[in-house]
């Protein structure tokens, strides 16, 4: 039935969003209109759910029917105040997949890439080279990390954007005050070997099998942490082998279709710091002039719609 609807009437494919001025939202909204889609922008937090033994509906206050849409892509999905808001929305995501919706990236990807630890192990299981890293609770363990790492880059677990990053050293004799003020903030401690490096990192794009471009990320006087959020300025980075090798590898371990992949240049070679699954494109569409969007969306109807 649905594959007759198909042929008569445009597809219907929502851009999960929380900010409505975002470039890289509205690039996606662009990238479906001009495949003659309807491209419909939905904020998870906007939608509700009725369940009951016999009936089940996703609803908003414009939309009753999200059970009839085409597929998903979600650009973002938003800073939650509490574990239930983040994991209702999720479940929402896994529910559109259930209903045979694609939904890209999948919130599998999602959050295997969200996760700094999680993310680590599968790039590990990889063979991906990576930057040794502690993760615990207990102090003692943290003190002996950093003696052993001499400088290392304490980060949330679930963070982005450079938010909640700090250097430590060894030498800094307020260290165990500071790991301790820190512990008790977040519970948990992740604690990464300082790569020294040339005040940059790389960003690499992967839309599917393919590294699209690259730029490189200068961190500002004074700082180490390279996202644009943060003040860096993008540079246009010619992608070598290893680079694309490593950012298609790494997207494709946490599971995702596209994303962004961080990488740093170390002494002996590049280390991947991160996979990012809800990027934005505004950086390398600035920098290269790639509109990354439109692969994405053309990837999405490559792999098919809902059937
Ligand atoms: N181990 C490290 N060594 C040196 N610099 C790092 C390291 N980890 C992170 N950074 C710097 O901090 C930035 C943010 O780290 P990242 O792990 O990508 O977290 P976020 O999710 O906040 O972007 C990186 O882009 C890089 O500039
Ligand atoms: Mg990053």
């Amino acid at each position: 039935m649905h594959n007759q609807n198909q042929n008569t009437k445009a597809a219907k494919i929502a851009v999960v969003l929380t900010d409505p001025d975002d470039w890289t939202a509205n690039a996606f909204l662009t990238s479906i209109r001009k495949r003659g889609a309807n491209a419909l922008p939905i904020n998870l937090s906007t939608l509700s759910v009725s369940v009951s033994t016999s009936d089940f509906s996703i609803f908003s206050t414009d939309l009753n029917d999200l059970l009839e849409l085409d597929a998903i892509i979600v650009r973002d999905v938003g800073i939650s105040s509490s574990l239930e808001q983040i994991s209702f929305k999720f479940d929402l995501l896994r529910l559109f997949e259930t209903a045979n919706i694609p939904v890209m990236n999948s919130p599998n990807a999602i959050q295997n890439a969200a996760n700094k630890f999680f993310s680590f192990y599968l790039f590990k299981q990889a063979h991906l080279p990576i930057p040794r890293t502690v993760v615990t609770s207990d102090l003692g363990v943290a003190m002996k990390a950093i003696e052993e790492f001499e400088i290392v880059v304490a980060k949330p677990i679930f963070g982005s954007q450079g938010k909640g990053i700090f250097k430590l050293e060894a030498s800094q004799p307020d260290l165990k005050q500071k790991l301790a003020t820190l512990l008790k903030e977040r519970g948990v401690l992740y604690l990464q070997q300082f790569v020294p490096n040339h005040g940059r990192d790389i960003r690499v794009f992967v839309v599917g099998e393919e590294a699209l471009g690259a730029i490189y990320r200068i961190s500002q006087a004074g700082s180490f942490i390279s996202n644009l959020s943060q003040g860096g300025t993008p540079l246009m980075c010619d992608l070598t082998e290893e680079m694309r090798a490593l950012a298609v590898n790494a997207t494709k371990t946490v599971g995702a279709d596209f994303a962004g992949v961080d990488l740093i240049e170390g002494d002996e070679g590049l280390f991947v710091l991160e996979v990012n699954a809800t990027p934005s494109g505004k950086g390398i569409k600035v920098t290269c002039g790639i509109d990354v969007t439109e692969r994405i969306i053309g990837r999405m109807f490559e792999r098919g719609l809902r059937v």
